[in-house]
């Protein structure tokens, strides 16, 4: 499945402002939150709509609604700041929270976080979170989401290594990858270069 990375001015720039090492906290919460809806507007362009019946108050147009139930599935803890950017275009969307941090030293996704019902309510799934380093994280949310009983996924980001996409890429290539930017590479402690630093830590000013 493709990679999407938009080159759209608005997300550049956004993105150039959200990289910078003086962009404090609440700054970097506000861009994180602009720049996940504008990159989910991209990625929704092919959801499936049905035609649908609206009386104005001249006559009756005919219009689309979206025909396919959303749920959102931000990352813990750094795709949580993405929510309320998607959650503005998509009002009635569910979110479904799943916690996975990466053990520093091995770099495998840990799950400690997951409070999905028994049936999937939502027949697609935007996953979100910032940074697809190793693609440990995105690889263990599709698993767990396609155990569930998901069928359609995408994933939305906003800076990607190289290595990540591959390794999502080989795990799941019926998901879209969208993005703001691919990287030069992962470094030996499996940040994104040049990257932006710790996604989680800058928005929660933890670190
Ligand atoms: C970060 C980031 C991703 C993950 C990406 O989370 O938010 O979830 O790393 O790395 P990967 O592609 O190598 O799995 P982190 O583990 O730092 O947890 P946090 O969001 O709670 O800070
Ligand atoms: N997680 C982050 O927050 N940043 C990286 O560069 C890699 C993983």
């Amino acid at each position: 499945m493709a990679v999407h990375i938009s080159n759209h001015p608005l997300i550049q720039h956004k993105l150039s402002i959200l990289r910078c090492v003086d962009t404090e906290p609440k700054k970097f919460r506000q861009l994180i939150k602009e720049l996940a809806g504008l990159l989910t507007y991209e990625a929704t362009a092919d959801l499936v709509t049905a035609p649908v019946t609206v009386r104005t108050p001249l006559e009756d147009a005919q219009c689309f609604e979206l025909k396919e139930s959303i749920g959102l599935v931000p990352i813990l803890r750094a795709g949580l700041g993405m929510v309320e950017g998607v959650w503005e275009l998509m009002p009635s969307s569910e979110v479904w929270h799943i916690g996975v941090y990466r053990d520093e030293k091995t770099l495998k996704p840990v799950q400690y976080y997951n409070k999905l019902p028994i049936e999937p309510r939502v027949q697609v799934c935007l996953v979100l979170d910032p940074m697809l380093a190793t693609g440990g994280s995105a690889v263990a949310t599709c698993d767990i989401l396609k155990n569930w009983g998901v069928t359609k996924i995408k994933f939305v980001g906003l800076i990607a290594a190289p290595e990540g996409i591959a390794t999502l890429q080989k795990a799941h290539p019926d998901v879209p990858i969208h993005l703001a930017a691919v990287d030069s590479h992962l470094n030996e402690k499996g940040y994104i270069v040049p990257g932006l630093g710790d996604a989680g830590d800058r928005q929660f000013g933890t670190g």
